[in-house]
């Protein structure tokens, strides 16, 4: 009998991260103390005003397909956030494009750019997305890994090594999913060297672009040379606390753009229609609703640093953006999956093995401190408890 394509049966269904949900949610369903440090979401609701102007379009009527690539305001709205935040240039009628979150940006992106058989690096650990996303594209995955000596910090030097005459596209990503590392201006301009040396095509992913302790976030398509060959991927999911809302943008040269909104028109045709123009309200007067959730996620990476540093046998690098933080529990003498099964079972501490993140990411787990402070001290001791009672 006929089922699947190839590529579907060949496909990795291991479910990684929603493994230790979904056990997490049966175990408070059945009353134990869970606290949720494994999902990527942020704990706010989304801003007031946004969600007025929505429920105000709603009720006007505004409940129809719009332009494909999203309405004018919108992408106007973004130009100017890009402009302001990041130094982007970009013309809101042909090189912006409004999608149902960055998931689908970085789907039409494979799509468009890569044809099946060609090589894209992908720094590892990563955002589990983009190898399945390249996997059903047909596109060959070459893993870059990130190192803790390095603060897990994209190097050039290693991407060199893996680059061949098959390679067409390098992703970037930074500040960084699953380890919070940013790369910094110095190593990224090494990239962007590389990247018009080897004719590489980058899509860089810049979902947490606002999610920076230190510093002011540095887009790769900014640097001399590179906006022509860089496709930037965007969203409001974590931005505005949106997860919900679906709907992320990508900006790209005019002619990827005319494309990727050909496989967009085909998978959903346009953004929710009032979904956006709550989205044009945050991007118009929502930045200080960000940096307020920034501010708290600064005081929380702080005291997860300093209740993890205290725990014999965790080596960890403070993360400079994001809101996760990506520790090395190697030295404890078990697997990754092992580590975070046991410590949901004994301490109620649901956190991601790194291995859900790649083969690199084994010896590490992934915390998301997504949480309240309270919640993140009672953590911290959990977990404290629990590793001094290993190996006894
Ligand atoms: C690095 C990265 N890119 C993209 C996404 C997906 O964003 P969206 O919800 O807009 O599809 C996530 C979500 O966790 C992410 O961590």
């Amino acid at each position: 009998m006929q089922t699947l394509n190839d590529r579907m049966r060949s496909m990795d269904m291991s479910g990684g991260l929603y493994e230790i949900f979904q056990k997490a949610l049966v175990m408070e369903a059945n009353g134990e103390s869970i606290i949720h440090m494994e999902i990527g979401k942020p704990d706010f609701d989304s801003p007031r005003e946004a969600k007025d102007a929505l429920i105000k379009a709603l009720n006007d009527g505004f409940v129809h397909y719009t332009a494909m690539a999203g309405t004018a305001e919108l992408r106007s709205a973004i130009a100017v956030k890009e402009k302001r935040d990041n130094g982007i240039e970009a013309d809101p009628e042909c090189e912006i494009m409004v999608t149902a979150g960055a998931c689908e940006a970085l789907m039409a992106f494979m799509l468009t750019v890569l044809n099946p058989g060609d090589e894209i690096l992908i720094p590892c650990p990563y955002f589990s997305a983009y190898t399945d996303m390249a996997h059903i594209a047909g596109v060959n995955i070459v893993e870059v890994p990130l190192k803790l000596e390095n603060g897990f910090e994209l190097k050039a030097a290693d991407i060199e090594e893996r680059v061949t005459d098959r390679t067409k596209a390098l992703l970037v990503n930074t500040p960084h999913n699953p380890t919070g590392a940013v790369v910094g201006r110095e190593e990224l301009e090494k990239i962007a060297k590389l990247a018009q040396e080897r004719d590489l095509i980058v899509v860089s992913d810049e979902t947490y672009d606002q999610f920076l302790f230190t510093g002011k976030h540095v887009s790769i398509s900014t640097l001399p040379g590179m906006k022509e060959r860089t496709v930037i991927v965007n969203s409001t999911s974590k931005t505005f606390s949106m997860t919900g809302w679906r709907l992320g943008y990508a900006i790209a040269p005019k002619e990827m753009i005319l494309y990727m909104n050909k496989v967009h028109q085909n998978m959903s045709t346009c953004a929710t229609s009032f979904v956006q123009v709550g989205v044009t309200e945050a991007f118009l007067n929502g930045r200080p609703f960000t940096e307020r959730m920034v501010e708290e996620f600064r005081v929380r990476r702080d005291m997860v640093v300093k209740g993890l540093q205290a725990i014999d046998g965790i080596r960890l690098v403070e993360p400079k953006g994001a809101f996760y933080i990506f520790p090395s529990i190697a030295g404890l003498g078990m697997s990754s999956t092992e580590f975070c099964s046991r410590a949901l079972d004994e301490t109620g501490v649901a956190m991601v093995p790194g291995n859900a993140f790649g083969k690199c990411g084994e010896g590490f787990i992934r915390l998301a401190y997504a949480c309240s402070r309270q919640e993140i001290e009672t953590a911290m001791e959990r977990l404290a408890g629990f590793v001094s009672t290993l190996g006894k």
